[in-house]
């Protein structure tokens, strides 16, 4: 068990480091059947499944039916077998999802209902998708208080009380206008004025404070706007550049929610997965840090209109700035600095916008041929 070990070993060391006086013995946060919190030594026993148990990881992905979820939901199935990775949402999954492999209902607000499934299908890995995104966030700042903030607190406990190996992506919206913005660095001041960016702050605080009190396995990457051809994004400031794709092939022409100018980190969604599953399967003692920026390319909406009208020279496109969504894209970074992340786990982006150009047109064209045809 050796993550129950790793877990001892902490409450040592933390022990040992506790002044005479000090009165805190260590305790690791689990709840109990009521739900209410409470505080267990670290003696209790924990229902530690590690990944030397069995041959590969048992993988759930919450908020699996959004952009990201399904994608990594076949990546990792073709690593790790089709029945170790379980999709997970609150969502009913399409027919194609539903027959791909394993999916389960799962609302990360019902604590008992999550801890369920991870005791009765022995997980070991937790990829923690849900969320509401920026601008969703605004207009809705309860919920999204609700669904990020509460709901992360539900799975930092079930992760530490089992022993399991966490991964929550952050956000380049975790930054805010006082931080540096070309190129953001991985330390730095955080800021945000926005509750998306303000719960990510917390996950990435609550995320290492766990790790560093109790051992949890936390692993964390900032990605940045995320751009792919099947999966349509949840309601982010960087939308955009999916949908301009989609305009531009169904109707030679887009209407822009952002200025013409406006510069912000962006990946392909392959390169953005495979980053998941690389920093996942990093030993350990290559993470010098538990939270890393990762890049690919930085563009605006005119560079990659310019890109997009190298294949498509008739491509119009008009601008009419959503203030929210501006304002967000102004207090966030230009560019970042992802060079830890290739400096300790090797990280190296596959894709740069030609590339994501090319690549994006070559799917829709082809989707929207087969949609002609049918
Ligand atoms: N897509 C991007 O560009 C991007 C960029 C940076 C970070 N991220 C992060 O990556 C993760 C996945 O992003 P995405 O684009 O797939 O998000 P998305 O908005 O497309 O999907 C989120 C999913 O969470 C589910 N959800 C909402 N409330 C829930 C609840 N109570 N219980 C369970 N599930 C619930 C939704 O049904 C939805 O399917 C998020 O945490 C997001 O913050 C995404």
């Amino acid at each position: 068990m050796p993550v129950f070990r790793n877990l001892t070993k902490v409450a040592k060391q933390a022990l040992l480091s506790t002044p005479v006086c000090g009165c805190q013995p260590l305790t690791v946060a689990v709840r109990t059947i009521s739900f209410s919190p409470r505080q267990v030594t670290s003696d209790a026993s924990f229902h530690s499944v590690s990944f030397s148990e069995t041959d590969h990881p048992k993988v759930l992905i919450t908020g699996g039916l959004g952009q990201l979820g399904v994608g990594l939901a076949k990546l990792l199935r073709k690593r790790f077998g089709k029945n170790n990775v379980i999709l997970s949402d609150i969502r009913k999954p399409p027919n194609n999802v539903f027959h791909s492999g394993p999916f389960i209902y799962s609302d990360i607000l019902d604590y008992k209902n999550l801890r369920e499934i991870v005791v009765n299908n022995r997980i070991t890995w937790l990829v923690h998708y849900s969320a509401l995104l920026s601008a969703v966030g605004e207009a809705n700042v309860a919920l999204a208080r609700s669904v990020n903030i509460t709901g992360l607190h539900n799975i930092l406990d079930i992760a530490a009380e089992h022993g399991l190996r966490l991964f929550v992506p952050s956000t380049i919206g975790a930054f805010g206008p006082s931080s540096p913005r070309n190129p953001t660095p991985d330390v730095c001041v955080q800021r945000p004025r926005t509750i998306y960016g303000v719960s990510k702050v917390h996950a990435e605080l609550m995320g290492e404070y766990y790790h560093h009190r109790y051992g949890l396995d936390f692993r964390c990457l900032r990605y940045p706007g995320i751009i792919s051809a099947d999966s349509m994004p949840g309601g982010g400031t960087t939308d955009y550049a999916v949908q301009i794709f989609h305009d531009a092939i169904k109707t030679g022409k887009f209407e822009c929610n952002l200025r013409p100018d406006s510069r912000l980190p962006m990946m392909y969604i392959d390169d953005c997965l495979r980053a998941t599953l690389e920093v996942l399967e990093a030993p350990a003692d290559t993470l010098s840090m538990r939270t890393y920026n990762i890049n690919a390319m930085s563009f605006t909406p005119e560079e990659l209109a310019q890109e997009l009208r190298k294949q498509m020279p008739e491509l119009e496109v008009t601008y009419n700035i959503d203030p929210v969504r501006q304002a967000i894209a102004d207090s966030w970074p230009m560019d970042f600095d992802d060079s830890n992340a290739r400096n300790d786990w090797g990280w190296k982006h596959d894709y740069d916008l030609p590339e994501l150009v090319q690549t994006m047109l070559n799917y829709l064209g082809v989707e929207t041929c087969m949609a002609h045809a049918n």
